[in-house]
């Protein structure tokens, strides 16, 4: 009895400790330049509305990083994305064009992008919009200089992911290991262009598939016929 008190005790102790609030942990950071964004992001975890995208991410993403460039013009980036999953390596590169403190994309999905707060000195917390067909859907990440973020760093995360209405976020697991950062590997897929090729008959079937939890049912069913290029 007194160890059940003892815990409640604690419990409630914990529960009043000084969380930041929703109204700190939204708020928006000012970007001082490009030059803030460039060099290599550890993608720690993620969270969208797409229906199914957790359990998407978890069952298919095996880890993420990202080499950022500056790109010709002085006001915007390049980003190549390194995604592990299902054993091999692909690839995205776009780039990314700022102004009104804000990130924006046209190529090879149409996004934008915004800086949150965070407490944590070598992170990076991105609130995205992106469009797929013609819907629109919010996502959060929490990218890192280092391989990993720490249990309070996450926790934080967490609790921004919440503050901003979007579901528990799926985090990715250093443990799963990287992709090689040799540029010229043979063995990462570019997947560029296939996702900007993608006509929009396709573009409006993945569109109807991952707005309802049927769809990404069949999403899942086709996921797991697909073989990765040998
Ligand atoms: C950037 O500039 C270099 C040198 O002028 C040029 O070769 C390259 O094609 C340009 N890249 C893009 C993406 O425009
Ligand atoms: C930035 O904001 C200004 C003023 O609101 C607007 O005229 C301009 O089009 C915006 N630029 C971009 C790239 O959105
Ligand atoms: C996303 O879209 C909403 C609704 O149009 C807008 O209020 C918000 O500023 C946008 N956020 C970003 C990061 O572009």
């Amino acid at each position: 009895m007194f160890l059940l008190i003892l815990a409640a005790v604690l419990l409630a102790a914990g529960q009043s400790a000084p969380l930041a609030d929703c109204g700190t942990l939204t708020q928006q950071l000012q970007i001082q330049g490009r030059d803030q964004f460039l060099g290599r992001w550890t993608y720690a975890a993620e969270s969208t509305n797409i229906p199914g995208s957790k359990m998407l991410t978890k069952m298919f993403v095996e880890n993420v990083w990202g080499e950022v460039s500056p790109a010709n013009e002085s006001d915007s980036i390049s980003v190549r994305q390194l995604q592990k999953m299902f054993g091999s390596c692909y690839s995205v590169t776009s780039k990314m064009t700022l102004a009104n403190n804000t990130l924006t994309m046209a190529y090879p999905l149409v996004a934008s992008e915004v800086l949150l707060t965070t407490s944590c000195s070598d992170c990076m917390v991105l609130l995205s919009n992106y469009t797929i067909g013609e819907s629109t859907f919010s996502g959060v990440q929490l990218m890192t200089r280092r391989p990993k973020v720490l249990a309070a760093e996450m926790d934080e995360f967490k609790r921004q992911v919440d503050c901003l209405n979007l579901p528990p976020p799926a985090i990715l697991d250093s443990e799963k290991g990287f992709c090689p950062d040799d540029s010229k590997d043979t063995e990462t897929t570019d997947l560029t262009s296939m996702i900007a090729h993608s006509d929009s008959e396709y573009m409006k079937l993945f569109e109807k598939l991952v707005s309802s939890e049927a769809g990404i049912k069949t999403l899942l069913g086709l996921i797991s016929h697909f073989e990765p290029p040998a």
